[in-house]
């Protein structure tokens, strides 16, 4: 059977869920990686074909990705490793997917829309947890209410977190948070606002994250207000409201090694039990400048088993050849109701 796309950053915590769903797919994906002996035990694990490059060899990235269709980007943090999968996939006219949540990325990606188009390639980031559940969400409340100027989104379900997404939340501590105003990316306070959100067992209280939908949605949507909150246990919600004062501290590097030496120390995601134990919620409301308001929210499978499903079925969609050129969003590729065809999946209208 021939590869069907290459999967870069096998070995980490998502990667290697999603290698493995993708082999019990059937799916014969090219695991790949920079770490020789970690690829290559895992590689023979699932009896798949395996590459082995880093990410600052250039010509080495080109030519592994040559005769690939797509590539499934799992290696983060993405704002130190996506920019040389895409100047390269736009070399080889490789679409190009991943899986981050940092806005930064989204951003630089969507700067890169008429240079995709140029090279015929799809550019779709964001194709796990953060962020399709919700900017299928966001799509789907823009169509309920087509005048809307202020879309709130709320994540609910929140659990243990992989060492890589530790990691990432880590490098963004003391750099505040983010909102969108007219239009434009606004920095505001981490932990600006709190509010209680009721994702469909009573209401609780979430607080406002730059979750990777401050980005996208507005691509998706056109809607110039967004504002995304996480209902996050409290010591989480402490913590935020605190690194306010601790900025400078945060930042530094020793604080950032230790925080990072004491994440790894911890397991490296969560267990399969958890995971399958586990949920994760989308709400949304949007409002026009008339006061009409519509909620809609979602309800689904465990954040990391949702990112191996989601990214899985995008990456299907895109070997069939629904791989629209340029800079996209998951419900720009693939429409509001994409998220209904993943299993274990609802959608309700609550007002
Ligand atoms: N959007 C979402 O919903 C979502 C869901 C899950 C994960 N994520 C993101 O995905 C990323 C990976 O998460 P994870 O849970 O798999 O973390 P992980 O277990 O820590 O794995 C990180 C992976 O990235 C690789 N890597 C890191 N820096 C690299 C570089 N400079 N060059 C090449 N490879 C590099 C690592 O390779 P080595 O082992 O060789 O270091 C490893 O394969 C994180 O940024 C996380 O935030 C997002």
């Amino acid at each position: 059977m021939s590869p069907s796309f290459l999967l870069y950053g096998a070995n980490g915590y998502t990667g290697t869920l999603i290698a493995q769903m993708a082999a019990e797919r059937g799916l014969n994906p090219i695991l790949a990686g920079r770490g020789r002996a970690r690829i290559a035990r895992l590689a023979a694990e699932l009896k798949l074909e395996h590459r082995v490059f880093a990410l600052d060899d250039a010509p080495a990235v080109e030519a592994n990705l040559k005769d690939v269709p797509v590539v499934l980007h799992c290696a983060g943090p993405f704002s130190r490793t996506s920019q040389p999968m895409v100047d390269a996939c736009l070399r080889t006219g490789t679409h190009y997917l991943d899986i981050t949540g940092e806005i930064a990325v989204f951003e630089s990606l969507a700067a890169r829309d008429a240079e995709a188009r140029g090279a015929g390639v799809m550019l779709l980031p964001g194709v796990g947890f953060d962020v399709v559940p919700s900017d299928c969400l966001a799509a789907h409340l823009k169509r309920r209410l087509p005048a809307a100027t202020k879309l709130t989104l709320g994540i609910g379900g929140v659990g243990r977190v992989s060492h890589g997404t530790a990691t990432t939340m880590i490098e963004n501590l003391g750099r505040g948070g983010l909102v969108r105003r007219g239009g434009r990316l606004t920095p505001v306070p981490s932990a600006w606002k709190t509010r209680r959100i009721d994702f469909g067992r009573g209401a609780i209280g979430a607080t406002t994250i730059p979750w990777g939908d401050v980005a996208t949605a507005f691509y998706s949507t056109g809607i110039p207000n967004i504002e995304v909150y996480a209902a996050l246990p409290q010591t989480a919600r402490l913590l935020m409201a605190a690194s306010r004062r601790l900025e400078r501290l945060l930042t530094t590097s020793s604080v950032q090694g230790f925080l990072k030496r004491r994440i790894n120390a911890r397991p490296a995601g969560p267990s399969d039990e958890e995971r399958a134990r586990g949920a994760s919620f989308i709400w949304g409301e949007v409002e026009d400048d008339g006061g009409a308001k519509c909620v809609s929210r979602l309800s689904a499978p465990e954040g990391y088993t949702l990112t191996a499903l989601t990214a899985l079925a995008i990456v299907e969609r895109t070997l069939k050849g629904q791989a629209p050129t340029g800079f996209q969003t998951p419900s720009l590729a693939y429409g509001a109701d994409f998220i209904l065809e993943i299993e274990g999946v609802t959608r309700e209208d609550v007002s």
